[in-house]
């Protein structure tokens, strides 16, 4: 970063002026270095949302909301998922570079010696009931993983660090398959080394002990480019959750799990399911605008899932390939009279065209499509999440392991504006 100028915040009640540093990154807007804002003037900054806050620097994944761009390491996400398998994606945006043959080679080898989790592990399971939603499940068993990697919790040491990388990325995927075969009262699939990482998550979560499990090229290829655009997105609520929990020492398998409970939210990795249940809801083509209105209704907290962003006022870029995607894999599976699918095209036709939609931006995001193409790749709706959340494991790692190795890295603990009571005297029970 460089400090190109400064910009003055001036007082008017006091008429006192503070000078701060305008700070520049390689692209997108300049930041104002507030730091020393509360050594100067007693303040603070007011920002709930953080809507125009920079929480850090970072070299990982840049976002132009306006033009609709998305970039990991400087790759546009449109040539990773054409070009890219999710390995590569994943060695890309933790070490900065696409690998070449050898290096992805090693990086595959030491993903593939780590995908089983020990075997206490599956006792876990038994404490859920079986109609647990999955993200409950993820959210106490990678947790546990903690309990079991005694050796490898030292967040100063690199070795450590890059350790816990290659479990955390090699054991979610087994841990989101058992989840499935736990809810659906199946036994659990042990990895095959001979697989590749996405087929092997499709042996885990479809296959059986009783029958050879037949793998589809299509679909193993939409799964591996779903988990691409899912990989990282800059400061989003669970990256910036990861961030916040790592900042205090916390191991790297509490604050990836601190990030998975984030996501479960439907205003961000939950929106998936709650796209379908809204698409099943409306049923038709003919209630689309019963709906739309719903959506525009102040007084309705009905809102358009699948709809809208914090960044993108232009299109998700992830949306577009969402919506090739699954129209491929319908295609693939002969549904591409797919109902849903074609309501959800039809929704989006009319919300575009909408003056609501139109003023505010607001445009398909990730999740719209998602949902659609996952629930055709047979995996049930209240799995979306963990499938969003497996996709999302690699970036949350590589910004924890950014935030850890930044010298300018301190413990996350923002202020606030105290709205409470004013000091006042406890009085005796018998006077209240
Ligand atoms: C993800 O941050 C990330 O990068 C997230 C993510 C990632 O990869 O990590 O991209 C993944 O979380 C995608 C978003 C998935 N969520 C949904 O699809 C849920 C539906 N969308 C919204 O709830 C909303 O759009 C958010 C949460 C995504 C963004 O919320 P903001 O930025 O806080 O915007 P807002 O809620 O203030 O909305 C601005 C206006 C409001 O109207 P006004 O108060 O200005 O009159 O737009 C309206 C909102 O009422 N609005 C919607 C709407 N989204 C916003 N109205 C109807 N339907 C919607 N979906």
């Amino acid at each position: 970063m460089t400090d190109s100028h400064s910009v003055t915040l001036t007082n008017k009640t006091t008429e006192k002026s503070f000078d701060m540093p305008v700070l520049s990154g390689t692209i997108g807007p300049d930041v104002v270095d507030i730091r020393t804002l509360q050594a100067q003037s007693g303040m603070f900054t007011y920002d709930p949302g953080f809507i125009s806050t920079a929480s850090c620097s970072s070299s990982i994944t840049y976002i132009d909301g306006d033009e609709g761009v998305l970039l990991y390491r400087g790759y546009p996400i449109e040539q990773l998922a054409e070009q890219c398998t999710f390995l590569e994606v994943c060695y890309l945006l933790l070490n900065g570079e696409l690998p070449d043959k050898k290096q992805l080679d090693s990086f595959t080898r030491n993903i593939t010696m780590h995908t089983m989790v020990h075997d206490q592990l599956t006792n876990f399971f038994k404490g859920f009931r079986r109609d647990a939603h999955p993200m409950a499940v993820m959210v106490g068993i990678v947790g546990a993983l903690s309990a079991f990697y005694h050796d490898s919790l030292d967040v100063k040491s690199k070795h450590d660090r890059d350790l816990s990388a290659l479990r955390l990325l090699a054991k979610v995927p087994t841990i989101v398959a058992m989840c499935h075969k736990y809810s659906s009262g199946l036994p659990f699939m042990y990895p095959k080394n001979k697989l590749t990482y996405v087929e092997n998550f499709m042996w885990m979560m479809h296959g059986t002990p009783c029958e050879d499990y037949q793998q589809n090229s299509v679909l193993v290829r939409a799964l591996e480019r779903i988990l691409i655009l899912h990989a990282d997105h800059e400061q989003n609520a669970s990256t910036s959750t990861v961030r916040l929990a790592g900042s205090s020492g916390a191991n790297p398998f509490a604050c990836i799990t601190a990030g998975i409970a984030c996501l479960w939210g439907a205003a961000h990795g939950g929106a998936n399911e709650a796209v379908l249940k809204m698409l099943e809801q409306i049923g038709d083509v003919s209630q689309i605008d019963t709906y739309i209105k719903r959506a525009k209704d102040k007084n309705d907290n009905f809102r358009l899932m699948g709809f809208g962003h914090r960044v993108y006022k232009n299109y998700d870029p992830r949306a577009k390939l969402m919506r090739e995607t699954c129209h491929e894999v319908l295609t693939e599976l002969g549904l591409h009279d797919d109902k849903l699918f074609k309501l959800a095209l039809e929704l989006e036709r009319i919300a575009l065209e909408d003056e609501y939609f139109v003023a505010k931006k607001l445009y398909p995001n990730v999740d719209f499509y998602s949902g659609i193409v996952l629930r055709a790749l047979g995996i049930p709706t209240n799995m979306f999440t963990a499938i969003f959340a497996m996709g999302r494991t690699v970036g949350w790692i590589a910004h924890w392991d950014e935030m850890i190795s930044d010298p300018e890295q301190k413990i996350g603990r923002p202020r606030q504006l105290y709205k409470g009571a004013v000091k006042r005297n406890v009085t005796p029970i018998s006077t209240r």
